[in-house]
């Protein structure tokens, strides 16, 4: 893995950078309180930043993440490129929205442009055809036939696209792959797989998914990889 030196912010050093994509949403926004939290310098692109909660504290770009020049401003700060950029975005609706479709490349040209290396992005169980293999034969048919091909179809097939591209990427990635997700308390204690949605796994909640992916800023163990995460 090619890494850029990440920052730490003890005295006298800069804080570390990081870029959020996705920072006003249920998972985004834990992230931005964890980044907040651990004094890391947080730039956000948010479509509407007078209902984003952490305006004051953060670096705001306002914008979509269809608008390539907003992409790029978000992770380009000031002089210099971010440490790491994290992404939880999604769809606000069931419908084709194409936000991944769309945006995804647009982040990978900027950080490309840019040389900005690591990225850590909220992904899905649905998004890759084996996910379900560690599951009993009946569960295996109802969420392949009746969630993923039908209910969520658009959602799963935001996250095919958003692996292709990231694994095309060349970068340093990381797609965190969880099932259902839940708004309820971290329980800090979950199944973490690089194979496949561990047996049983249906749900996690959203703060264990969060906590996840703020370990993973600085570890290289599943960079250019998806990993499944769930109870
Ligand atoms: N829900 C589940 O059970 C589940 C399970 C597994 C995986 N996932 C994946 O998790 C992701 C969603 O996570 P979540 O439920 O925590 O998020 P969410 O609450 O739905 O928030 C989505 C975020 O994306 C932003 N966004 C949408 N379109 C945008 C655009 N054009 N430009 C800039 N920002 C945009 C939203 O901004 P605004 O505030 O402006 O709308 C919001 O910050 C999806 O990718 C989904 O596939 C969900």
């Amino acid at each position: 893995m090619r890494q850029r030196k990440m920052r730490t912010h003890p005295m006298g050093e800069r804080k570390m950078k990081v870029s959020i994509f996705g920072a006003s949403g249920g998972t985004g926004s834990l992230l931005t309180e964890r980044c907040l939290a651990a004094g890391y310098e947080v730039t956000a692109l948010v479509r509407s930043p007078e209902t984003f909660q952490f305006r004051e504290r953060v670096r705001v770009i306002q914008g979509s993440v269809f608008d390539a020049d907003a992409v790029r401003r978000a992770i380009f700060t000031g002089d210099e490129g971010a440490d790491v950029v994290l992404s939880a975005l999604g769809a606000r609706s069931l419908k084709k929205e194409d936000v991944l479709e769309r945006g995804v490349p647009l982040i990978v040209a900027a950080m490309r442009q840019t040389g900005v290396r690591r990225i850590i992005v909220l992904g899905s169980a649905g998004a890759l055809s084996d996910s379900l293999k560690k599951q009993p034969a009946w569960r295996r048919w109802f969420v392949q036939k009746i969630v993923y091909n039908t209910f969520l179809k658009w959602a799963v097939a935001s996250q095919i696209s958003q692996w292709k591209t990231l694994s095309a990427s060349g970068l340093d990635w990381t797609m965190v792959m969880p099932p259902m997700l839940l708004n309820s308390r971290a329980r800090g204690k979950y199944r973490i797989d690089g194979e496949a949605l561990p047996r049983g796994g249906s749900r996690i909640a959203r703060e264990d998914v969060a906590d996840f992916m703020m370990q993973q800023i600085g570890n290289p163990q599943w960079v250019g990889k998806g990993v499944y995460v769930a109870y």
